[in-house]
């Protein structure tokens, strides 16, 4: 399997539940490695940037208004086949649907405060890894 990476955030519900680290250990005992991250609180604007695919559809205000409500975890994940590994440990959008054991399953409490954000391809993984680290590639390899 390819080496791939892909875009994480640990959203604001699971930053305040204090979870970042237990989240991290799923990534490293995965074979994950966290090769950038980023602390930060979003701007409306950066967040309506990040899921402006999300745009027309009717969560997207609450989706936004829920990721600026207070500081977020963002990083880059690298290792073998890194975008489903990621999807395979977060779970099911809707956490009542996530299987035991996934974050989603452990630490979220509804579809729109869902603990973690995942890229779904390789396609919108570069894009969004460039949105938060636009000078990865110079200094990661
Ligand atoms: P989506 O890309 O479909 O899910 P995922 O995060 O698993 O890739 O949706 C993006 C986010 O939008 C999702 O994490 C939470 C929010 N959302 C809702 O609030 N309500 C919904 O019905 C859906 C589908 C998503």
């Amino acid at each position: 399997m390819a080496v791939e990476r892909t875009l994480s955030i640990i959203k604001p519900d699971a930053v305040a539940k204090n979870v970042i680290g237990k989240i991290y250990q799923r990534f490293e005992d995965a074979g994950l490695k966290i090769i950038a991250a980023r602390m930060m609180h979003l701007s409306r604007n950066e967040a309506e940037g990040f899921y402006a695919v999300h745009r027309e559809r009717p969560f997207f205000k609450d989706l936004v208004d829920f990721m600026i409500s207070g500081p977020v975890m963002v990083q880059a994940l690298e290792g073998e086949g890194a975008i489903l590994k990621n999807r395979d440990l977060m779970g099911a959008t809707d956490p009542k649907k996530a299987a035991p054991g996934t974050i989603r399953a452990d630490f979220a409490a509804s579809i729109d405060a869902n603990a973690v954000h995942g890229s779904d391809a390789a396609e919108t993984a570069a894009v969004e890894i460039a949105y938060f680290f636009p000078a990865l590639n110079v200094y990661s390899r």
